[in-house]
């Protein structure tokens, strides 16, 4: 069982599927004439990816990549290296980048001026959590899910030292 008494909720789990719901909805919209392919950040996009794809209603791909910038713990180290890349070409495709959240944004820096090389038709990002005020790089968001205070938060595939991905709601520990 995981230990979830020290974890105060933050966003519930009926808050997030019904933020999702909105999100996927709005992705369909957008994207009905266009070749979505979704690139997770694994690991912990998985969870947020698993659900956003479900709820939206449009042929796409699914592709992730793995990118390390912090050791363990909540401290950022600041190096940022490809740990696994796309296994496909995203030549003409377009592209939306799902990152769990955005924090000083260092690791989306790097990927999309990365994956922007590789000729996408389009770029965007969506991500379900931001915390703006950690920010130390200027980049901008397509779609958020919630803004959130300056807090370190887990569960629905936010981790410490890799514990806690599968609450199925988001905490603060
Ligand atoms: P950034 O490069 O500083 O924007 O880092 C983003 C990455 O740091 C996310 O993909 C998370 O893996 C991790 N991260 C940032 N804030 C938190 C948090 O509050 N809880 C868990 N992981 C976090
Ligand atoms: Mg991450």
């Amino acid at each position: 069982m995981v230990d979830d008494q020290s974890i105060k909720v933050l966003i519930s789990q009926e808050d997030l599927h019904e933020r999702i719901k909105e999100m996927g909805a709005q992705l369909t919209e957008d994207y009905r004439d266009g070749n979505l392919f979704v690139v997770g950040i694994l690991k912990g996009a998985f969870v947020f990816m698993a659900d956003l794809i479900r709820s939206i209603d449009l042929p796409l791909e699914v592709d992730f990549v793995a990118i390390s910038s912090y050791g363990s713990g909540t401290k950022q180290t600041g190096v940022v290296r490809i740990l696994k890349d796309l296994d496909s070409t995203i030549e003409g495709k377009d592209v939306l980048i799902v990152e769990d959240i955005i924090d000083s944004g260092l690791t989306l820096k790097y990927l999309v001026e990365n994956l922007s090389s590789r000729k996408p038709r389009s770029l965007r990002i969506c991500t379900l959590l931001d915390k703006p005020e950690r920010r130390e790089v200027d980049i901008s968001t397509d779609y958020t899910g919630f803004v959130i205070p300056n807090l370190f938060v887990v569960g629905y595939g936010l981790d410490h030292d890799q514990i806690y991905r599968n609450l199925p709601y988001v905490g603060i520990v």
